[in-house]
């Protein structure tokens, strides 16, 4: 083989490999809008519900879970905490409505609909301000509930929220038990 010979193979060969990336790259960039744009869909969420195991949460603390991409606060809450809750009048509510996904649009968030199970013990909701996003902290703020350190949100025992910049209460969840110890999400 002679050198010119040797230099076109090569040469052919970087072309091709050339051309073979670039066909890549595009056909990443053109199928990722697509997977993007599936995301919201009905059919995909319906497929990302989780169990979770809540055997070893003890009364009086919370476990965080992620879903769908978001913290997912479940709180065991003492009797002081939800006698607590449930000793506010809705009066006193920056949010009246329930913000709860199990429940019709319009029910108020008395603190009985805000908790899953009827002794109120159990907590479920989005670990997310609603204000602009961030997670609040718990056993935290004036109320006793979640803080959000962002612009100074509180929310109360039931994730209502009491004051400061954010307008509704954290939502609840599509969420129940499926037995003692485990709660489905989704
Ligand atoms: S994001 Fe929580 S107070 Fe602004």
């Amino acid at each position: 083989m002679s050198h010119a010979e040797d230099n076109a193979g090569t040469r052919r060969d970087f072309l091709y490999y050339a051309t073979a990336g670039a066909g890549a790259v595009a056909t990443g960039a053109a199928v990722w809008p697509l997977i993007n744009q599936m995301n919201p869909s009905a059919d995909v969420r319906g497929l990302s519900s989780i169990f979770v195991d809540v055997s070893a949460v003890e009364v009086g603390t919370q476990l965080t879970v992620k879903w769908r991409g978001k913290p997912v606060f479940i709180r065991r809450r003492t009797p002081e905490e939800i006698e607590a809750g449930r000793a506010v009048p809705i009066a006193e509510l920056v949010d009246t409505n329930a913000e709860n996904a199990n429940l019709p649009p319009t029910a108020d968030a008395a603190d009985q609909n805000r908790t899953l199970d009827e002794a109120g013990e159990w907590l479920v909701m989005m670990g997310v301000c609603t204000h602009l996003g961030c997670v609040p902290l718990g056993n935290a703020g004036d109320f006793g509930g979640w803080f959000c350190p962002c612009h100074g949100s509180h929310y109360d025992m039931a994730g209502r929220i009491r004051k400061g910049p954010a307008p509704r209460n954290l939502p609840v969840p599509v969420a129940q038990f499926t037995d003692a110890t485990t709660i489905k999400l989704g």
